[in-house]
């Protein structure tokens, strides 16, 4: 998979180099590079923001700088903009986007990108528009850095154990169930004893108990609609 991020803060990327995607680079699965924004503007103070047309707070990104940048690196690419009034990322996202071969990150600040900038990528390659939460970052750089992190572990060849991508939370839509490891008491708490048990039947009803009361408690939101048939254990 080939990355291509665009900033106006390319240190902010650094920890590219690092930890996952920096494995995923080393083993070859990955070919990163970061650009700054400001290499393709025109004037002498490399301005990338103005006044957005209509009135109101802010500045908004103008779309010259940003119409070079993709102009060199996003033909025929899966252009990410990273933006809080995107589509939510979600692992199904994740999913998608670890198939696509080529993902070009656009990152706004201030108010935003010039909207143009956004239908013009359109006519260059896929557009997604993605947020991550319902929350205002000061820019898309730390939306870009988890979405890459959450991408690049599901490349093929990327985890050492393929089981752990099919047990992690939000895998099969739930949670993830509660994990110990030794010591078996610790501060007066025990572990549970059917993890104890060896019966690896009892264990997976059990885990599958704890992920639909957790996902009950936590997300309802991610559980099918009640009267569905599903499997899942009644809680
Ligand atoms: N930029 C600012 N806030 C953001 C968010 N929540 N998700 C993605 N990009 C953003």
């Amino acid at each position: 998979m080939r990355i291509d991020v665009v900033t106006i803060f390319p240190d902010y990327l650094a920890p590219l180099g690092l930890s996952l995607p920096g494995k995923a680079r080393d083993k070859g699965l990955l070919d990163v590079a970061v650009h700054d924004l400001r290499d393709w503007t025109t004037d002498r103070h490399h301005t990338v923001d103005d006044t957005p047309y209509g009135g109101g707070a802010g500045m908004v990104m103008k779309p010259e700088p940003w119409g070079q940048a993709l102009d060199a690196v996003a033909q025929g690419a899966t252009i990410v903009f990273t933006t809080p009034s995107g589509e939510p990322f979600t692992q199904q996202v994740a999913q998608e986007l670890s198939g696509h071969e080529h993902l070009v990150f656009a990152c706004g600040r201030y108010e935003g990108i010039d909207q143009r900038v956004v239908e013009h990528a359109a006519t260059q390659g896929t557009v997604r528009e993605i947020s991550l939460g319902d929350y205002v970052l000061n820019g898309g750089e730390v939306a870009a850095l988890a979405i890459i992190e959450a991408v690049v572990r599901l490349l093929p060849g990327f985890m050492g154990n393929a089981e752990s991508l099919v047990e992690e939370s939000h895998a099969d839509g739930l949670l993830e169930y509660p994990v110990y490891t030794k010591p078996s008491s610790w501060r007066g708490r025990d572990v549970p004893d059917v993890l104890l048990s060896g019966d690896h039947a009892r264990i997976a009803a059990w885990r599958r108990e704890q992920a639909a009361r957790r996902t009950a408690d936590r997300r309802p939101d991610l559980l099918p609609p009640t009267g569905a048939v599903t499997g899942l254990p009644d809680l």
